[in-house]
């Protein structure tokens, strides 16, 4: 087996790029790109799993995801940049890895099971692209023969199926055809939202934070988002502990702000107005640097991702296709072969 590192990752197509992912997931993206290829995608096909949007809807993520990508720094030259429909060979791989997966083992996964309670709840049924949904993902991860998967703390479970599922195919192959992929977490486990839940997803537009959220957007949204309610007037105590927008003090202050927050807090001689505006402030001068590259790209028009896509789309099927003929020979199936043009980057 090679030495080589090769990163995958991919991000659903469910709308505007969020601090959640860019901490979470697509700064890990950043970095890696440096150490060896990598291959970085829209899962539409993952999008579907939760009902069909429509062609606008997706079409019109898909640009603002990649805009987002590019202007947080994803390097169309140095990475593959594509869209996951755009490499049907990886869906006939996964077919071949479905194959070799116990049923039990994806009915076991928790997002499926997560799911299926709560589409039961609503008198609807699991669709089988739910329960089959690890093993795209694990189709995708080994087509290109990733070794280091950036993820989400929550895709854990994922990418234990997926090196599983390298072990037994080469295992009935006789030989290491797939590498046993690594997860690499973010330095941030996860972002919260700003609502009281405390958690961050994507239905709930207040309480997350876009990356084109503006300064006073931004600062807006940390206005109105709760905090400890033992802090009903001014000087009323709380605790940090309790406040769900002290976790944004703890993911993006230094050691000061933060004992001015917390200390501040317990002790009534900060407001939340005053405290706020440390985490706002951080948001807002990570974000603008971003905002410009974004605007900066947008000026390009918009044969600008279309063009980056189809290249990326092509080399990454160059790739995916190679390795399908490779699984595909071994079996006894159809091998296919990789056109020319598609290896021109
Ligand atoms: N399931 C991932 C998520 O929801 C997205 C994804 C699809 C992915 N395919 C992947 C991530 C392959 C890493 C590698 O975030
Ligand atoms: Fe939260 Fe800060 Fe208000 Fe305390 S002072 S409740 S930490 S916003």
């Amino acid at each position: 087996m090679t030495e080589q590192m090769t990163t995958v990752s991919g991000i659903r197509a469910t709308g505007r790029l969020h601090l959640g992912n860019l901490l979470g997931a697509v700064e890990t993206w950043v970095e890696m790109q440096k150490r060896g290829p990598s291959f970085f995608f829209i899962a539409d096909l993952h999008s579907i799993t939760t009902g069909f949007p429509g062609r606008e809807v997706l079409h019109g993520n898909r640009r603002d995801i990649i805009l987002d990508l590019l202007a947080v720094g994803v390097d169309p030259d140095v990475s593959n940049v594509y869209v996951q429909s755009a490499v049907p060979e990886t869906v006939q791989l996964a077919w071949a890895l479905g194959c070799a997966t116990p049923v039990a083992r994806l009915m076991g996964m928790h997002h499926f099971a997560e799911k299926k309670d709560r589409l039961s709840q609503l008198g609807e049924d699991a669709n089988a692209g739910l329960l089959t949904y690890p093993v795209l993902m694990t189709a995708d991860i080994l087509g290109p023969k990733g070794t280091h998967v950036p993820v989400g703390a929550d895709q854990r479970q994922h990418v234990e199926l997926a090196r599983d599922i390298a072990r037994a195919v080469n295992a009935r192959a006789g030989r290491d055809l797939f590498p046993v992929p690594e997860p690499v977490f973010a330095r941030v486990d996860r972002v919260p939202g700003l609502g009281a839940s405390g958690k961050m997803s994507k239905s709930e537009e207040d309480t997350i934070v876009y990356l084109a959220d503006g300064p006073d957007v931004v600062r807006r949204k940390f206005l109105r988002a709760p905090t400890d309610p033992a802090r009903a007037r001014r000087t009323d105590p709380g605790d940090p502990g309790r406040c769900p927008v002290y976790r944004f003090h703890e993911l993006l202050c230094d050691g000061e702000d933060l004992r001015r927050a917390a200390d501040g807090c317990r002790t009534a001689r900060i407001g939340c107005v005053e405290c706020k505006a440390m985490p706002v402030g951080r948001i807002n001068a990570l974000l603008a640097p971003i905002q410009e590259r974004r605007r900066d790209l947008e000026a390009k028009g918009p044969g600008y991702v279309d063009e980056i896509l189809e290249a990326g789309s092509r080399r990454a099927r160059a790739q995916i296709t190679k390795t399908l003929a490779e699984l595909s020979d071994l079996i006894g199936l159809h091998v296919p072969s990789v056109p020319d043009s598609w290896r021109m980057s």
